[in-house]
């Protein structure tokens, strides 16, 4: 049985998120004293993990695998679930997108417990703008992270920034010098509607045409065909071998391309980032469902997808759980 939606796509990409919790406060996605985390009992444990990663596995077609949050580094006993989820056969994808500020200490076990690729999230290389955007001061931290998922061969090495106006949207020529110094694949990531304090404004957004303006400036950026499923739109830097990605969430959706399902970490599947519904899997899960019951729960969700996220309709509202709870 195939993840299939009523309008053809096939959801072979599983985004979990371990943690709705975070040690950092990114202004466009926390408040700085934090969010009311969802309870401890209505948390997945690390064996309803498993068995809901194994049913997507091995009945529903799913051949990757993206840990996300909030920050999973900060899930308790994330290598061992790391090292569960690698042992599922077939053997699937299993990258992680995290803050990198747990990264020196945890890349060289992830990489053994059996994890593919990391994406880090990293909007500045000034540590006093690290300090005004995170409200931690861990910008060296970030940086040894990246340095040490690269040491372990959690490779390509991806780092994903996002760029708000007024507040470093002058980094992006330097963001790019640095990851290309270093081997890292850099992809800007339009700002989505998606803060729960709701201060979104379209106007006042970076869109990729402008980051591809400002990239303009100091290199040669040419488009490289094939974006594919993948939500960034690749290019050449001065005639490669570099590459940077702008992932144009916004002004160029790729939701019709779209092989993506999420589970939240207390169990509810979200077939979009920006659903506004989701089907409870925990319950009927803890209510003693077994694995068929279970696919056929969330064959009929992904059924449901809607064509796209609507950010640009009339009609939108945002979703009520915050980018926090859904997972990257
Ligand atoms: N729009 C775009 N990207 C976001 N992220 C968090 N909130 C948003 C948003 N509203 C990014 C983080 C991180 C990844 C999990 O998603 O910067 O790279
Ligand atoms: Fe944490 Fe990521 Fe949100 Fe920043 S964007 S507060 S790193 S979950």
């Amino acid at each position: 049985m195939a993840l299939r939606d009523s309008f053809g796509r096939v959801a072979t990409d599983l985004r979990i998120s371990l943690t709705d919790r975070c040690n950092l406060r990114c202004t466009y996605c926390m408040p700085a004293d934090g969010l009311a985390w969802l309870p401890g009992a209505e948390m997945l444990t690390d064996a309803e993990v498993v068995r809901l990663a194994r049913i997507a596995v091995t009945r529903l077609g799913v051949n990757e695998i993206r840990l996300t949050g909030g920050e999973p580094t900060v899930r308790p006993g994330l290598v061992d679930l790391v090292a569960q989820l690698a042992m599922l056969r077939p053997r699937v994808q299993l990258s992680m997108t995290t803050n990198g500020t747990s990264l020196a200490r945890f890349a060289a076990a992830l990489r053994v417990a059996g994890l593919d690729r990391v994406n880090v999230s990293l909007d500045t290389l000034r540590a006093d703008r690290y300090l005004a955007m995170t409200h931690r001061d861990r910008l060296a931290d970030v940086c040894a992270g990246l340095a040490a998922a690269a040491t372990a061969g959690l490779a390509p090495v991806k780092v994903n920034a996002v760029l708000l106006r007024d507040v470093n949207d002058d980094e992006a020529p330097s963001l790019l010098r640095w990851c290309l110094e270093r081997g890292y694949a850099l992809r800007f990531i339009e700002q989505m509607p998606l803060d729960p304090q709701h201060s979104w404004d379209r106007g006042v957004m970076v869109t990729g045409a402008e980051i591809l303006a400002r990239l303009r400036s100091e290199f040669t950026v040419t488009a490289l065909p094939g974006r594919g499923s993948a939500p960034a739109e690749l290019f050449a830097v001065d005639d490669g071998p570099g590459t940077v990605g702008v992932i144009g969430s916004v002004t160029a959706p790729f939701c019709a391309a779209c092989d993506r399902v999420r589970l939240t970490a207390d169990g509810q599947l979200r077939s979009c980032l920006f659903a506004d519904t989701e089907t409870n899997l925990r319950t009927p899960m803890r209510a003693g469902a077994d694995d068929a019951d279970l696919a056929h729960l969330w064959a009929a969700a992904v059924r449901g997808k809607r064509a796209g996220h609507g950010v640009n309709g009339p009609d939108f509202a945002q979703p009520s759980r915050p980018m926090s709870a859904i997972g990257g």
